[in-house]
């Protein structure tokens, strides 16, 4: 009745913003991920124990939202298992990097959560069944449950049974490509991009075209990702940035989530590419901006990241499925 997992955060190359239906997590359009390793949660969950559910979250009991996410998984997961009476749960989970510093740790999280939850009450292995578990918790978990690149499908049923999220190509189909994490700022962001994304569905005049853009781009991604364009990747991650930013700064009110460093950094890529380096950035509702390149060139990236005050880089290749461990955080 206890299982223990560890699972990659993901860094959107064609990103998810905007629901189409804020209860179950439905997406307005499909997205598409590569998996980030070593950056990692671990997360145990233990069925019949205690008396009441408890989470504990990087150290703390959850209380409010993040509680109640959590519990929305586990409550799906009993109801899946409704043979077995499973009881109260106990979930712990740790992350190896800072929630809220614009990598999608929640995403990781509720991965890890999924695959555990579905391991401890005795559900087969099933990376679908998983991505649809997770995917209400966080839209963007649906990626994590497995490794390499993965594509959100957004589906067209109303209970959502057809949107989750398929490998396209695992973690081996590109080994040198490199995704370089640079942090900008630590701090905590202002809007949240369950918020964020709100707004710009109900406000910015930009949305639709938003929609369409990103539907088109996903499939372009599957093809530049087969040829391991790096070029055509890059310069696909940049446009759609720019689009998703673009929608949220025309929302009313309008959202900016790039800071002076922000765009200090982007500039200076345009640079590097200027003298042959190949460097693209992606930046998810947050400040920190992500350097898509491959092994030859990432330590330019991380160079160009700290010559722009960059206090942290993280070197990331693309990382495997969530994956169960033999020791439990408790
Ligand atoms: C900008 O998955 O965190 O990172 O579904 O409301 O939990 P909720 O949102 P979340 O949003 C991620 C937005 C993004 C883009 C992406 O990861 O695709």
């Amino acid at each position: 009745m206890k299982a223990t997992v560890r699972a990659h955060p993901n860094l959107a190359l064609v990103k998810y913003w905007g629901k189409r239906d804020d209860a179950l997590i439905l997406p307005h359009q499909s997205s598409l991920s590569m998996t980030l390793s070593p950056l990692s949660v671990r997360t145990t969950v233990a069925f019949g124990v205690g008396s009441a559910d408890e989470v504990e979250l990087n150290g703390y009991v959850a209380k409010g939202s993040e509680r109640d996410r959590v519990l929305r998984v586990l409550d799906a997961v009993r109801a899946e298992a409704k043979g077995t009476k499973l009881g109260p749960a106990r979930m712990v989970s740790r992350g190896d990097f800072p929630a809220s510093a614009g990598l999608a740790s929640s995403a990781a999280g509720f991965a890890a959560l999924a695959v555990a939850a579905r391991a401890a009450a005795g559900l087969p292995a099933d990376p679908r069944a998983a991505s649809l578990l997770s995917r209400l918790g966080s839209g963007s978990a649906c990626r994590s449950v497995q490794g390499g690149f993965c594509e959100w499908m957004r589906g067209e049923r109303p209970d959502g049974m057809d949107s989750y999220a398929v490998q396209r190509f695992d973690e081996k189909h590109w080994p040198e490509l490199r995704m370089v994490v640079a942090i900008v700022s630590r701090d905590e962001k202002e809007v949240k991009s369950r918020d964020g994304m709100k707004n710009a569905v109900e406000t910015s005049p930009y949305y639709p075209a938003w929609v369409k853009d990103a539907e088109a781009e996903v499939v372009r991604a599957r093809e530049f990702l087969a040829k391991k364009d790096l070029q055509a990747l890059g310069e696909m991650c940049e446009r759609n940035a720019w689009r998703m930013h673009a929608t949220s700064l025309a929302a009313d009110p309008p959202l900016c989530y790039l800071m002076p460093k922000t765009l200090e950094l982007i500039h200076s890529l345009r640079e590097q590419r200027k003298k042959g380096v190949p460097v693209w950035f992606t930046l998810d509702a947050g400040p920190n901006p992500c350097i898509l390149t491959d092994a030859a060139h990432e330590l330019a990236a991380e160079a160009a990241a700290m010559a722009c005050g960059a206090t942290e880089v993280v070197r990331c290749v693309p990382g495997g499925d969530a994956q169960l461990l033999g020791e439990h955080l408790f």
